[in-house]
């Protein structure tokens, strides 16, 4: 039977004389005369096994057919052998296909990994993440995952879910894919910004979530998805600055979650960035003479492009916000500045490029109906999210941290589609 008795990656030479059981994968198999090398990986390592046709033929014979990539259980006795790559290996007793790989792979997933073109390898992702490479990247994702998770648990905040098929366009614009809902039009959600404000405005929790994004929109970067995910936090009775610190306490949180694992780290090839507190704290217009000073030109009211962005990164050179938006780049749920009307309440944490946004929400009906119509939106279309701020909501501020973007900073990942499995993107609906 395939119960395995140990992870490949527990396996040491003080385990010398025992008998074990291993399940995996075939990743190499070097037949010479009457001696047989095979290799097997599981996702914790690598061990070798070696078969002598003269121990027991009838085993010799069965492993010397195993294809590459062909899943198997192994039984065997571990000896210690200095020159093997762990320093033991296994003396095959019993050998059980699981499950056989065709011939030829589609590609060679641990060939070459950095040369092979991105669409084959996201066409056969299943042998793409078997990849140490791959595998590294999401075990961190993981890790981040669970230790922000924890993190914000531990600060108060309380986990929601919020739905993901909506009556109407969250957000307003293009950007939105419509679904038929038994028969009458919906949309995806591009975030779950109307609901977390419910929540938080009305429950008064501390809201977290991690969520998925869904964005019809059509760029093809490699900062970009169609669908993402993200750590989503709303708080009750706060302001801008009041939310910066837990943007803060997240990414160090994460930073410090991928320096736990070292080995995976070096796997990458791959350092983490210093992730020094506070970060900078920069307004709008800040950033806006910091580009006139080096020559580069920006119109006041606009919003950064992604060039403008890397050279304000290039400029700081740490990690900076960026608040007070001017009210043309802010969306029409983020409050007015007191006293600067072409001013909003909207921020954004730039690390690398842009991480995280959020804002100071506007929580007051009939300020929210004046930029729903200032924004030339259709308050028929926000009735529902309208009605959340009727009966005493609370001022609230929140902000969104795309998780991929969050990984590919720490980690220096050439590409968002890296640090998903199975990205979706414009070009990319399958697997
Ligand atoms: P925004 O649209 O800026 O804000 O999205 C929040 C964060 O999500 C990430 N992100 C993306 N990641 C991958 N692919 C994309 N196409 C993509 N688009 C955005 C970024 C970004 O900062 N509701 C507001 C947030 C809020 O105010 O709370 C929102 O969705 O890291």
């Amino acid at each position: 039977m395939w119960k395995k008795t140990h992870d490949i990656g527990e396996i040491n030479p003080s385990m010398d004389g025992e008998t074990i059981t291993v399940n995996g994968w075939v990743h190499a198999l070097r037949v010479k005369g009457k001696i047989a090398f095979l290799v097997i990986r599981d996702s914790t390592g690598k061990i070798q096994a070696t078969a002598l046709k003269k121990n027991d033929e009838k085993l010799f014979e069965h492993l010397k057919e195993l294809t590459r990539e062909t899943c198997i259980s192994l039984t065997g006795k571990l000896k210690k052998h200095p020159e093997a790559p762990r320093g033991i290996e296994i003396v095959p007793e019993r050998l059980e296909v699981l499950n056989s790989a065709a011939t030829p792979l589609p590609f060679d997933p641990f060939a070459d990994f950095i040369n092979t073109n991105k669409d084959t390898r996201f066409d056969w992702r299943i042998l793409d993440l078997r990849n140490p490479i791959p595998l590294a990247y999401h075990k961190l994702r993981s890790e981040v995952i669970f230790e922000v998770s924890k993190y914000m648990q531990e600060q108060g905040f309380t986990f929601w879910t919020t739905p993901k098929v909506l009556g109407a366009a969250s957000e307003g614009g293009a950007e939105v894919f419509k679904v038929d809902w038994f028969g009458k039009p919906a949309f995806l959600a591009m975030s779950p910004q109307l609901h977390k404000q419910a929540i938080a405005a009305n429950t008064g929790t501390k809201y977290f979530e991690i969520t998925p994004y869904f964005r019809a929109e059509k760029s093809r970067t490699r900062r970009h998805l169609a669908e993402f995910s993200g750590f989503d936090v709303e708080v009750p009775f706060a302001s801008d600055e009041d939310v910066w610190p837990i943007m803060e306490g997240i990414v160090k949180t994460a930073a410090d979650a991928i320096n736990k694992h070292p080995e995976l780290l070096e796997e990458l090839g791959v350092e983490v960035p210093e992730v020094k507190l506070p970060f900078k704290r920069l307004s709008y217009d800040e950033c806006v003479n910091l580009l006139h000073e080096n020559k580069i030109e920006m119109e006041w009211g606009e919003d950064f492009s992604t060039e403008q962005e890397a050279k304000l990164w290039e400029i700081v050179g740490e990690p900076f916000f960026i608040y007070h938006f001017p009210k043309s780049v802010g969306k029409f749920y983020v409050r007015e500045v007191e006293g600067d009307p072409k001013k909003c309440h909207a921020f954004d944490l730039i690390f690398k490029h842009e991480l995280s946004s959020g804002g100071w929400r506007e929580h007051r009906y009939d300020h929210l109906l004046k930029n729903i119509k200032g924004k030339g939106l259709n308050p028929d279309n926000f009735k529902s999210y309208l009605n959340f701020f009727k009966y005493g909501a609370a001022p609230h501020a929140g902000f969104g941290m795309g998780i991929e973007r969050l990984l590919v900073t720490l980690l220096s990942a050439p590409d968002v589609r890296e640090v998903v499995a199975f990205p979706r993107t414009v070009d990319r609906l399958h697997p």
